[in-house]
């Protein structure tokens, strides 16, 4: 059981560090007012103030370039720096735990409602809200507690409400609610005392904590990536790394063959040049065995922890590689797997797809072969098509192909744009 059902969010430095696009847009216009010499951090204290003040008594602009300055920094802000934004890591986590256990999850926020609501949508947390609340056109200068009381209203249940100013501690008070002041965000635990929280979270553990207490936590997420040798993964695989954190997922990387230093001790012996007489089937085996133990020791228990793992390769590379490029059959290497992941498969699958004449052109630009490379004609034609025979025959739901033949930049928003997508539907 929930202590609170309903669950009040305010957005900046609660659910989200906004700071990037406050400091750049300040400096752009600074900038372009001709006042230079300044600094992304110096300008933090653009925070909070209102910006025309900022200006004047930060910078030292008169009053009309003051307000020239709002005019350049509402340009930036409302079309770049709006989205240079970054979720606290384990947010989405708790999102997902709330949901799971049938809290009513909102934001309550000063900030224009439709800037939230493009927040919300672009940083994965809208599957996991009942609304979003904030000023809208009608009534532009709202205040916490009027935000509050709608967001009360619109929802009902047992509520709590939750930011790390002191304006988010008295909008609750103000309408008899319990408060949580988060001591992470752009508030000091001081002033959150001094207001009169319910209860103060340095961390967003700390955080999810108090809202959950025994309640059972959510599940994370299990993203592998595939693809033939010189597809381009590993650019991709950190873009992937890199997008999720910045969406409040706690992100834990894996490779296989390797993980923990059992598994790496294995990809050693695979990898090795020197291994030239492994038979096929010895090392269909030893794949299999590093990924059973890079199952136990760290994919099962980051995704217990509610992370996001991710995993450079996974069972489908047996299947392509054993199975096609070796000819065990891809049947047969997908059995022999069974035991080694026991249920355990990912809930998206990135196919980076590229045919091997044009993998092959990328791969001899780059390093040294590994044994696996080495393998000899048709090797990688096979792997390409058993992966293409695989993910077409099975239907799988959990496959997102990408087209890797493309510039890394189009790769990346093609592959990040389809995970969103599926990330969002698991969500709700
Ligand atoms: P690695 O250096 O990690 O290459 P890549 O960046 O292409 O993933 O080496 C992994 C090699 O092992 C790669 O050639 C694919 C192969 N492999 C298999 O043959 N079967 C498997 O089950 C896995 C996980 C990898």
């Amino acid at each position: 059981m929930l202590k609170y059902t309903t669950v009040l969010f305010d957005l900046d430095g609660t659910l989200t560090r906004s700071e990037k696009g406050i400091t750049r847009s300040a400096l752009y216009a600074c900038e372009k007012l001709g006042f230079t010499g300044h600094t992304e951090q110096e300008l933090k204290a653009f925070i909070g103030p209102p910006l025309f003040w900022s200006f004047k008594e930060l910078i030292g602009m008169d009053e009309e370039t003051a307000q020239r300055a709002t005019e350049v920094y509402r340009e930036r802000f409302s079309t770049i720096g709006w989205a240079e934004n970054e979720v606290y890591t384990g947010i989405i986590s708790l999102l997902r735990s709330l949901k799971k256990n049938g809290a009513r999850i909102a934001i309550a926020t000063a900030k224009p409602q439709v800037f939230a609501e493009r927040i919300a949508k672009k940083f994965g947390m809208a599957p996991y809200l009942s609304a979003i609340i904030g000023p809208g056109f009608d009534n532009k200068h709202a205040s916490k507690a009027e935000i509050v009381k709608k967001a009360m209203d619109e929802l009902g249940g047992h509520v709590v409400m939750i930011g790390d100013r002191k304006f988010d501690i008295e909008g609750g008070q103000a309408n008899g609610v319990d408060t949580i002041g988060v001591a992470y965000g752009y508030g000091t635990r001081e002033e959150l005392e001094v207001a009169g929280a319910t209860y103060v979270a340095d961390t967003v553990d700390e955080l999810a904590d108090i809202l959950l207490g025994d309640a059972p936590r959510a599940k994370g997420v299990f993203i592998s990536i595939e693809g033939c040798d010189g597809c381009g993964k590993t650019t991709q695989r950190e873009a992937l790394v890199e997008h999720l954190a910045v969406r409040g997922w706690d992100v834990s990387m894996t490779r296989e063959p390797g993980g923990d230093d059992v598994a790496e001790k294995i990809r050693g012996i695979l990898l090795d040049p020197a291994n030239e007489a492994m038979c096929a089937e010895t090392e269909a085996y030893l794949y299999a065995a590093s990924r059973a133990q890079n199952v136990r020791t760290r994919i099962r228990p980051a995704i217990d922890a509610g992370k996001a793992v991710v995993c450079d390769r996974f069972v489908d590379s047996s299947v392509a590689y054993q199975g096609g490029g070796r000819g065990l059959g891809t049947a047969r290497i997908a059995a022999l797997n069974d035991l080694a992941v026991d249920g355990t498969l990912p809930d998206i699958t990135v196919y980076l797809r590229m045919d091997p004449d044009a993998a092959l052109a990328r791969r001899l630009d780059a390093s040294k072969p590994d044994r696996l490379e080495l393998a000899g004609e048709g090797f990688q034609e096979r792997n390409f098509a058993a992966y293409e025979e695989f993910y077409a025959g099975e239907g799988m739901g959990r496959v997102v192909a990408v087209n890797a033949a493309q510039s890394i930049e189009d790769v990346t928003s093609e592959m990040l744009d389809k995970v969103d997508e599926r990330l969002d539907a698991l969500g709700v």
